[in-house]
């Protein structure tokens, strides 16, 4: 991805860093580890998220119909000096409705200052019901006994300034631990393939960003 336009990104992440510009979340210790709703803050991200060089390689995936979910990810996680968040998780709750998770980096990621990690394979883990109702988004690893020690199986993902990385979002992965003095930013997304059974009027959270929306519920062939 070209220099200048991440060198820009990152720029807009550092003012809103600086002028603590809401929607964001707070650690425990009050920095702020999450600016949420990139897609509407600026036209650039909203380029990015449509980029070509994004969204070709997600059709090979997904077809020529996706989404991209302003509900799911749509945020920067800046990964703070002695960072805690190390946590395994999926992005979702259940396997009959997983996303495409995407990263974009804005930096130079590796193990010193927390890049990506993933358990391998790790989609293909037995699916857990969630517990009556949680109260959080994704499943996480550490809430499930059946679960216990698959962390110790994990390898990082060292990227360069403008990598994206792209993973099912079963996939168990978590933020490193960042050793550095500088916080590290990685720009979240998730996309899906349209969905043949929602009506296109339910769809206010959901940007089209390639091919069209179809809609295929049955009551279309009944007599
Ligand atoms: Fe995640």
């Amino acid at each position: 991805m070209d220099d200048g336009f991440i060198d820009e990104l990152k720029a807009l992440v550092d003012q809103y860093l600086k002028d603590e510009v809401a929607p964001y979340k707070r650690d425990k210790q009050g920095k702020i580890i999450k600016l949420f709703n990139l897609f509407d803050r600026n036209e650039k991200f909203k380029q990015l998220y449509t980029l070509p060089s994004i969204i070709k390689p997600l059709q090979s995936l997904l077809g020529p119909n996706i989404e991209f979910l302003k509900n799911r990810h749509n945020h920067v996680s800046v990964i703070q000096k002695g960072s805690n968040e190390r946590r395994f998780h999926r992005d979702v709750l259940h396997w009959s409705r997983p996303v495409i998770s995407v990263l974009i980096y804005l930096q130079d990621s590796d193990i010193y200052n927390g890049c990506t990690e993933i358990i391998p394979t790790s989609q293909y883990l037995p699916f857990v019901p969630p517990y009556g109702l949680p109260n959080h988004a994704g499943t996480w690893l550490d809430e499930f006994e059946v679960y216990k020690g698959f962390e110790n199986q994990a390898l990082p993902v060292p990227v360069r300034k403008g990598d994206v990385l792209i993973f099912d979002t079963l996939i168990f992965h978590s933020p490193g631990i960042n050793l550095t003095d500088e916080p590290r930013y990685a720009i979240t997304a998730a996309y899906h393939a349209v969905d043949e059974l929602l009506p296109t009027k339910c769809n206010h959270h959901r940007i089209l960003v390639s091919g069209k929306r179809t809609y295929c519920g049955n009551e279309l062939n009944w007599e």
